[in-house]
């Protein structure tokens, strides 16, 4: 398993999303197998939200990891931009760690930016940890315009990671993201790393996809995972509620692709060559 430097800590460079887990009984089972799984085969990082059915997200992931050690595990989890002020963000964390069965988190995002001014947000994380209930905090959706105005804050330089969209089929983040945190070694996570399981098959149905799943014999889907992990100090965060795919995204995780492979790929779904627009889901 490839992995990646956080702050004192190193973690495998896959980790674990949950959007849309938890909000049907039915799935319950399959997820928490899914889940599981993961651990069982080394995927110490799960990424959550409290916006994720509104906790049922974090309710389940507390129920996975009930039988886990704490100390092995690397939770995260994210405020919505309006619980961002120091008193709500208090509140939202706590509710957060209630539904996870936790007393701290390890890192703890803004999930986008909103009205509150980053300098009470940071001020109100900066709290939190210094509370012991968070490690460190980080942010989401954020476009480097966004990070250096972040980095000019009191506190600021504390920033530990920022979670963005990336995958094969939207790289805007590489014209400056990418390098902007790789420069400072700020972890990048890079969420929808499979484009949230391309269901127009807009990428894994294109030729060159195929003839390199073809040559490592993996899924158009591994191969999406294998390119986004590609890059250094990322961890990228797929989402699935069927073990068979996480058996295969850490399969995945273990592929390198060739650079004659990276350039086929490149061909097809060519690298930003000007600032884009940050891409958001
Ligand atoms: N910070 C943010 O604003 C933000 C936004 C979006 C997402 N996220 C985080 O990032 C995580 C991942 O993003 P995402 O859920 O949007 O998209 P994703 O991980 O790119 O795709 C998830 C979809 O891909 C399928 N899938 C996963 N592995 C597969 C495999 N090996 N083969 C075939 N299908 C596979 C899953 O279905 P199956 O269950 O059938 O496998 C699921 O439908 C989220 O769960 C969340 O934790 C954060």
């Amino acid at each position: 398993m490839q992995e990646i430097k956080f702050q004192r800590t190193t973690l495998p460079a896959l980790g674990m999303g949950t959007w849309h887990m938890g909000e049907q009984s039915a799935q319950r089972e399959a997820e928490l197998t899914a889940l599981r799984y993961g651990l069982d085969h080394g995927l110490t990082v799960i990424d959550t939200a409290e916006m994720y059915g509104e906790g049922r997200s974090e309710s389940l992931v507390g129920a996975a990891i009930q039988s886990y050690q704490r100390g092995d595990l690397f939770l995260i989890s994210k405020f919505y931009p309006q619980n961002a002020t120091k008193q709500r963000m208090r509140q939202s964390l706590d509710a957060s760690l209630r539904r996870l069965g936790t007393d701290y988190l390890d890192l703890y995002l803004l999930h986008w930016r909103g009205g509150v001014p980053l300098s009470e947000t940071v001020a109100g994380l900066e709290d939190l940890k210094r509370a012991g209930k968070i490690r460190y905090w980080g942010v989401s959706n954020f476009d480097q315009v966004d990070l250096l105005e972040l980095a000019q804050i009191n506190g600021g330089q504390h920033l530990a990671a920022n979670e963005d969209l990336y995958n094969l089929g939207a790289r805007g983040v590489e014209f400056d993201v990418l390098s902007w945190q790789q420069k400072r070694a700020i972890p990048f996570i890079a969420y929808s790393p499979v484009a949230q399981g391309d269901v127009r098959g807009r990428l894994t149905e294109n030729t060159a996809v195929q003839q390199v799943a073809q040559a490592h014999q993996i899924t158009a889907h591994q191969v999406l995972l294998a390119w986004t992990l590609r890059q250094p100090n990322l961890l990228a965060i797929p989402q699935t509620s069927n073990w068979q795919h996480m058996q295969e995204n850490i399969a995945a995780a273990a592929v390198t692709l060739t650079p004659a492979e990276l350039a086929a790929l490149d061909q097809s779904f060519p690298g930003p060559t000007r600032k884009q627009p940050l891409e958001i889901i």
